[in-house]
């Protein structure tokens, strides 16, 4: 018999499945995501106190730009509001806020509140939760490549050899906006799809995917501690083997 893994250190979770649990209960859609961000207070309390070091959330992507200005609308103030009322508890409870995702876009009072809330809590270290928001990781990829090859422009005019040589996994982490998060463990994904919706797809290289029907506003401790049970008995093997199969 394989050892258990240990927990995870990070966890990614794809909020997803907000519209479907306010359409089922005759609600607004803003409904659904109000709920949703209610799911996720509980759930930070429950990263906590299991000792998981990493979650990152992924909340609005470059795609949902797509949906109408009314829902985009109160997704920001719901964030707004997210944001204001937890700096306190965040603070209190040694979590540092990271954020990934193109901000120039959000509105500015959403931008400055976020940064602001990145700043104050950057000396906490009990759990760092990343905000993905307006995030996707093509869009992320293709940016951290534009600014690697802008230093490589830089570095030709003194050693084109160097310039000329192939971009190290490294060198590519560092200009990622998950940067200095470890990669992704287990990938969470609520609300019944099966995909990843272009969330970390580089972070995620070698994680467990573990997809549930339960809809991200109905999630609670009993879906987590059923998803971490499943992780620790995965196999993981990175391509190699495993010792009982040598
Ligand atoms: C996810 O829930 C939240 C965001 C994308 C902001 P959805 O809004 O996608 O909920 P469903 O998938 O329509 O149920
Ligand atoms: C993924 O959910 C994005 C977020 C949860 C923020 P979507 O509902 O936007 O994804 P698709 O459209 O089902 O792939
Ligand atoms: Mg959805």
């Amino acid at each position: 018999m394989s050892e258990e893994n240990p927990n995870p250190r990070h966890v990614g979770i794809i909020l997803d499945g907000n519209g479907r649990w306010a359409r089922a209960r005759g609600l607004k859609r803003s409904e659904g995501h109000k709920a949703g961000g209610e799911a996720l207070d509980r759930l930070l309390d429950q990263f906590l106190d299991l000792r998981i070091p990493y979650i990152s959330l992924y909340a609005f992507s470059t795609e949902n730009w797509k949906r109408p200005k009314m829902e985009i609308q109160a997704i920001w103030s719901l964030m707004r509001e997210f944001f204001s009322s937890r700096l306190e508890r965040c603070l209190e409870k040694g979590i540092r806020v990271h954020a990934s995702g193109d901000l120039s876009r959000l509105p500015a009072v959403n931008r400055k509140l976020i940064l602001e809330v990145i700043e104050k809590t950057e000396h906490n270290r009990n759990l760092t939760a990343n905000f993905c928001v307006n995030y996707g990781s093509q869009d992320e990829i293709l940016i951290a490549a534009t600014k690697v090859l802008h230093r490589r422009l830089d570095l030709a005019k003194k050693d084109k050899k160097k310039a000329a040589a192939l971009i190290s996994k490294s060198e590519l982490e560092k200009e990622l906006f998950t940067y200095p998060l470890p990669p992704v463990d287990l990938m969470v994904r609520p609300g019944g799809e099966q995909r990843l919706s272009n969330f970390l797809l580089w972070q995620s290289a070698y994680a467990e995917l573990y997809f549930t029907d339960t809809l991200w506003p109905d999630f609670n401790k009993r879906n987590l501690m059923t998803a971490l049970k499943w992780f620790k008995s995965r196999p993981r093997k990175f391509g190699g083997l495993l010792e009982s199969q040598d």
